[in-house]
């Protein structure tokens, strides 16, 4: 294992707000690295990587779902919140992990889906066979129409399709995602004793946050009534106010119960346990109210993510997300990719335009895979000069691009069964790492294992074993950005000052001689006189920056 656990790197001292400026890398367990041969990721094969994550220089891991799961949405249909995926290892694996990272100087995040349960726990099982008592936990109602044979509401699952299903008795149960995830019912004041104990168990067990699955989709409009004429983007997205399951006002009460259960584990040795919401919030005023301070540390900031390749649509979204995030209290947050979205690589080589899923992307000739590696290169230096805390998904830092071509017949994800083949879904972000090696497995499992998708033959010009020899990688260049980002903590969580400049460029400074500089204008810019280059994101030919290149310079 390339780990040493008596080296020196330990979690930092100041533990309190450790989180406020994280660079937090997010572990797909299923795609990072599989230990086993089985062709799926595992904790064996996270905890055989610490070193490189150390080494990568991120100060927390977010690990996606590891408990048992029939695992209808990839882990996301959770059948038991305290064990977990025998795919995936055993409880005691979980604890060295936890135990090895912290000795590495890395924080945990868990990831918590409170907003349905697997058909397959045991609360659906006993609601199924059960009466109405059992089923107090879920949401079921009797259907509309003679016999009762139509859903009880208009309701769409995200996944496509209607987000009722029918059981034997002729009642509905509602699934807001795929009809194995049924929606829990956050009235109960039994589901909500059950996941202030679920946080405490992991807690206890020293992980260091949660990420908050769907957190804004656990409280319904009473009454549960029609959505009527609104269209909804996957994930749950909608510009809609007052929508009768997104972004309720109710929600806040949940979390503010959560931050009492987290702040209970202020004085123990890790210090400070943190929540990051996922929540597709209508604008950054709504997504501000789930970070007031007796509720949420921190939340996505999917407007950033969602922005296009442009300057003053950029400075517009990191203005508003630093004036409201301030207005709170909260740290902002900046994120390019996860396991829901197209790559940004992918993003960024096509034309300017908004979007993150396949259907909403301009086609595949339009991509220019060149131009998405040059963009994501200045994008990650942007981003990681941005105050507040930084989320990198897993082959983010090798420039991986979205698989686009994956065969039908290998793709996994619910949205293309329930889309009647018309939405792909989000296979191509999740193809295994390649660690090594010029073929598939390229190291992620052992040799002759078989990922559980395919990985492209382009893949073996992207390995980590590749990326550490060369220093024009992107690897490299993410190493450089968080080694000089922990040497100038001015970089994280602060103060931005806006430098003057010309259209299409962003300039700001981020503490006395220090600043950056993104050239998103269609010509070359002069860096300042007197600027000395710390980091730059391309070659700097004549002492000017070209299109679509970041430099961090000191001055
Ligand atoms: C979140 C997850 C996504 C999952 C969905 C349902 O959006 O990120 O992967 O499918 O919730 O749990």
């Amino acid at each position: 294992m390339d780990l040493h656990p008596s080296a020196t790197a330990t979690l930092p001292a100041t533990t309190t707000d450790w989180w406020r400026s994280a660079v937090v890398y997010q572990l797909y367990i299923r795609s990072f690295a599989d230990g086993d041969g089985d062709g799926i990721g595992d904790i064996a094969g996270i905890r055989a990587r610490l070193g490189y994550l150390r080494d990568l220089g991120v100060d927390a891991v977010w690990i996606n779902p590891w408990y048992p799961s029939p695992m209808a949405d990839a882990g996301y249909d959770v059948a038991d919140y305290r064990a977990i995926e025998p795919t995936f290892g055993t409880s005691e694996d979980a604890a060295a992990l936890i135990d090895e990272a912290h000795a590495a100087g890395l924080r945990v995040i868990l990831d918590i889906v409170p907003n349905h349960t697997s058909d397959q726990h045991d609360w659906f099982r006993a609601a199924l066979a059960g009466g109405a008592a059992e089923r107090t936990r879920y949401l079921f109602r009797p259907g509309r129409g003679v016999d009762g044979e139509l859903p009880p509401n208009d309701w769409q699952s995200v996944f496509g399709g209607p987000a009722w299903t029918r059981v034997a008795d002729g009642s509905w149960y509602l699934h807001l995602f795929d009809p194995t995830q049924p929606d829990l019912d956050w009235n109960s004041p039994e589901v909500r004793a059950e996941f202030e104990s679920i946080l405490r168990f992991w807690f206890d067990r020293g992980v260091d946050g949660f990420r908050i699955d769907v957190a804004h989709g656990m409280v319904k409009a009473d009454g549960l009534p029609d959505v009527g004429d609104d269209k909804q983007e996957m994930l749950g997205t909608s510009d809609r106010l007052d929508h009768p399951h997104w972004d309720r006002d109710g929600v806040h009460e949940i979390y503010s119960a959560w931050r009492a259960v987290a702040d209970s584990y202020a004085d123990t040795l890790e210090g400070a346990r943190i929540f990051v919401a996922e929540a597709w919030a209508p604008n950054a005023e709504r997504l501000s109210l789930y970070l007031r301070p007796d509720e949420l540390h921190t939340a996505f900031n999917f407007a950033y993510l969602d922005a296009p390749w442009d300057a003053a649509a950029l400075r517009e979204v990191i203005d508003g997300s630093l004036t409201t995030f301030a207005g709170v209290a909260a740290p902002a947050t900046w994120v390019l990719s996860n396991h829901d979205v197209v790559r940004h690589v992918s993003r960024l080589g096509r034309p300017v335009g908004k979007g993150h899923t396949l259907s909403s992307l301009s086609p595949i000739d339009t991509l220019d895979l060149e131009l998405g590696t040059r963009r994501a290169r200045a994008a990650a230096l942007l981003m990681f000069a941005l105050p507040g805390s930084a989320y990198v998904y897993q082959g983010d830092e090798l420039g991986l691009w979205e698989v686009e071509d994956l065969p039908d017949e290998v793709l996994q994800d619910p949205t293309w069964e329930r889309s009647a083949h018309t939405e792909r879904g989000r296979d191509g972000c999740r193809v295994p790492i390649p660690w090594s090696g010029g073929a598939s497995p390229f190291g992620f499992g052992p040799e002759g294992s078989t990922p559980w998708l395919p990985q492209p033959a382009g893949f073996a010009g992207v390995t980590v074993a590749a990326e550490e020899a060369d220093p024009g990688s992107m690897l490299t260049l993410y190493r450089s950005a968080l080694r000089l980002r922990r040497e100038h903590p001015e970089l994280g969580d602060g103060e931005l000052t806006w430098l003057p400049s010309g259209p299409g460029v962003l300039a700001f400074r981020r503490g006395p001689g220090l600043a950056c500089v993104v050239n998103l204008s269609g010509e070359p810019v002069a860096l300042p006189a007197g600027a000395t280059v710390l980091l730059a994101s391309g070659p700097l030919p004549g002492a000017a920056v070209p299109v679509d290149t970041a430099v961090w310079f000191a001055d």
